[in-house]
Order: structure tokens, then C-alpha cells, then sequence
């Protein structure tokens, strides 16, 4: 009978030294640091008078956006409608999806989704007039106005109303809609959050901060609600807090880190305020070759958009990784003592969000013992 990982695992729970015994490879939060995350951004938004709504994309998990609501979090970002609609399930509040829903199948679901939950607990971005009008024929069928924000393309131009020009002629559509209720402004550029160079990230920052700034007060002149101003990452979250061009923040990959944020966030000398908590265990399958080892974690275990994995535990840190294929990478030692067969090495993941949608479930550690396995609940769901 074929076996998940998680089934396999579930034994270890609340075992000592369980950690070292894992079936690989194996999908890990260290809980404590985890939640130091969750906490800190939390006391960073409340300090700082801003509302948080953490992106979902990262961790695709009730059970951690709970702990995020829990700690002060207003609701979630989601970017899919199967993002969306596994946090409506789960109970949690606040939803904003962050990217248009177009097509048929998308705008149905949408609108089962806003009519299960409670009124202003679904809203969704638009940033074309076409869209405006279809959702809000599609809206007719709501006991509740649906409520909607206008996306600005910050410059990046993901998605987004390119100018000034465009995101108010939508939001003056959207505010003629009897069926919809215009919220507020998106404005996220990820072209911004990953710039290692802490100046220009800022100077790029405050430059987007007073566009913004003057989208929002052309808005409100017109007498156009923009209550809501959501947008930056984890690279812009402590500069998006400025100014008060924006009243909530979107950030996602704070809550586990990676080898490419921790790059950017201690880039100006100063230590990231955030800690790796995910990592990925493996085990090493195959000592024969002279200049390294082998280990059961490869491109399905860690995804390959931004560098590779480092050694977190398990082998000398300074030992240097490569992928070897789908199921393998490529261990080599720099000095030191070489990982024995069966031994387990732990990776800080080089991007956090598509390397957690290659796993089905987290395996949860405090020290050395497995405590819980929570599953990867949005993985998948488009
Ligand atoms: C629209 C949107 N908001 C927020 C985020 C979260 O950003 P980060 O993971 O950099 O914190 C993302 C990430 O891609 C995003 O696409």
C-alpha cells in the first residue's frame, strides 16, 4: 500500500530525538522561530499603526494563518481562488484576493465564495473596466454588495491599471455598480521587495509611497472611498510603513525566511528582523562519489527560481549544495567530516513559497522532537 510521508512521520509525534528519525525528505518548521516571526511582525504593524493582512501564498496553511489572525493579522492575502477559498473554509476572516478573477469559472467561484462568507469578508482586486461589468452582473446573484479594489500596477505591471488616469476611471465605474462597494487600492511591486541594496530599495519605495500618496488623495477628492491602501512584501515592510500612504501590508515570506530574503533583509549591516523557521531535511542515500555525497532532495523537494539550498544542520555549513536531478542533490564538503550514510542534513530553502507547494504537509519541530504535522492545506489549489 503506497504511504504519505505524513503517515509515515505521524508515529514520531511527541517521540525524543524524533527530529533525527524522519522518513525524507521532509518539509520542517521550527516552531518557536516561527512564531517569534509571527510576533514580531505583529508588534512592528501595531507599532506602527498599520494593519496587517499576511500574503497566504508562503505558507498555504490554516493552521499558521490562524496563529497570524490570532497574533493581530486583520485577515489574509490570497492570489488564487483555491487559496481563497480553503482559508474561507477554515474559518479565517478578512480575505483579499490579490489577483483579478476573469475568467467564467474564476468569477463563479468567486461569488460562491463571497455569498458562503460573511459580507467584507471576500474582496477582490479589478483592474480592467471589462471585468468591472461582468463581475458586477455576476454579483446580482449576492444577497451582499461585492466588495472590490482597485489594482495599480505599481510600476511592475503584474497586474494593475497602469496610471493615475486609469485607476480612477475604474474606480469610478466600480463605484456606479450598485452590486459591487469600492474598498480600496492595491499596490504591490515585488520588483521592489527583492533590491539587496537596502538604499535604492528605499529610494524605490518612497517613490512608489508618493505616487500612491497621490492616486489615494485624487480619489478621495472625487469622493471615492479608498479606506483601504494595501500593498509591500517583506523586503519594503518596515519602509511601506511611512508617510501612511498605505494602511495595511501584505506581506507573506517573513513567516519562514529563505536564503534570498535573508540576503535582502541583513543587506545595510543590519541583521534581519526575521528568522529562517522553515527548512527541508534530508537524508544522505549514497556515499561512494570522492568529492561528495548524495541527498534524497532535489528540483521536486526545493524550488530552483533563486539559488540553492544552504546547510542549515547535519554537515559542515560552509559544505556547498547542487541539484543533481529531480530526486537528488549533490552534497560536497568543503572540510571537515563527511556526512555518514542515513545521515540527515537540513537546508535553508532558496525560496520559500514554491519550494512549500512542492510538499503535502509541514512537519512541525521544537528542538529535537516533532510536536505536530500540519498539511500544506492551499497545496495546488489554483
Ligand atoms: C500581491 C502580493 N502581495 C504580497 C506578497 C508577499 O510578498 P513577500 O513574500 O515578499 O512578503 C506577494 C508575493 O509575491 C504578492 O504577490
Amino acid at each position: 500500500m503506497p504511504q504519505d510521508l505524513q503517515q509515515v512521520n505521524a508515529p514520531l509525534i511527541g517521540v525524543p530525538g524524533g527530529r533525527h528519525l524522519l522518513d525524507t525528505p521532509a518539509l520542517l518548521i521550527d516552531l518557536p522561530a516561527m512564531a517569534r516571526n509571527i510576533e514580531r511582525m505583529a508588534a512592528f504593524a501595531k507599532a506602527r499603526g498599520i494593519n496587517l493582512r499576511p500574503h497566504v501564498k508562503t505558507h498555504k496553511s490554516v493552521e499558521i494563518a490562524r496563529r497570524q489572525v490570532a497574533a493581530g493579522a486583520i485577515g489574509v492575502s490570497c492570489v488564487t481562488m483555491g487559496e481563497a477559498e480553503v482559508m474561507v473554509q477554515g474559518g479565517i476572516p478578512g480575505v483579499l484576493i490579490t489577483s483579478p478573477a476573469v475568467t467564467p469559472s474564476k468569477i463563479a467561484r468567486l461569488i460562491k465564495l463571497a455569498q458562503r462568507a460573511r459580507p467584507g469578508d471576500v474582496m477582490v482586486v479589478v483592474d480592467n473596466p471589462q471585468n468591472v461589468a461582468e463581475l458586477a452582473r455576476a454579483a446580482s446573484q449576492l444577497t451582499h454588495p461585492l466588495d472590490v479594489l482597485v489594482d495599480y500596477g505599481a510600476g511592475y505591471n503584474r497586474t494593475g491599471a497602469a496610471t493615475q488616469a486609469k485607476v480612477l476611471e475604474l474606480a469610478a465605474l466600480v463605484a456606479a455598480e450598485p452590486r459591487l462597494r469600492l474598498r480600496g487600492l492595491q499596490s504591490y511591486a515585488g520588483n521592489l521587495q527583492h533590491i539587496v541594496a537596502r538604499d535604492e530599495r528605499r529610494a524605490a519605495a518612497a517613490g512608489l509611497r508618493e505616487t500612491v500618496a497621490g492616486i489615494v488623495a485624487a480619489a478621495r477628492r472625487q469622493g471615492l472611498n479608498f479606506d483601504i491602501v494595501t500593498g509591500a512584501g517583506t523586503g519594503t515592510h518596515d519602509l511601506d510603513t511611512q508617510e501612511n500612504a498605505f494602511t495595511e501590508l501584505q506581506a507573506g515570506s517573513y513567516v519562514f525566511m529563505d536564503a534570498e530574503y535573508t540576503n535582502v533583509l541583513a543587506s545595510g549591516g543590519q541583521p534581519s528582523p526575521f528568522e529562517v523557521s522553515l527548512f527541508v531535511q534530508t537524508a544522505v542515500v549514497s556515499t561512494n562519489a570522492a568529492d561528495w555525497v548524495t541527498v534524497d532532495g532535489g528540483t521536486k523537494c526545493f524550488s530552483t527560481d533563486s539559488g540553492v539550498p544552504l546547510v542549515a544542520k547535519g554537515a559542515d555549513t560552509a559544505s556547498r549544495y547542487a541539484f543533481f536531478g529531480d530526486e537528488h542533490g549533490k552534497l560536497m564538503p568543503v572540510q571537515g567530516s563527511r556526512p555518514a550514510l542515513g545521515a540527515r542534513v537540513e537546508f535553508v530553502t532558496p525560496h520559500c513559497d514554491p519550494t512549500v507547494n512542492l510538499h503535502d504537509a509541514y512537519h512541525v519541530v521544537e528542538g529535537g522532537t516533532l510536536v505536530a504535522i500540519w498539511p500544506v492545506d492551499a497545496r495546488g489549489k489554483r
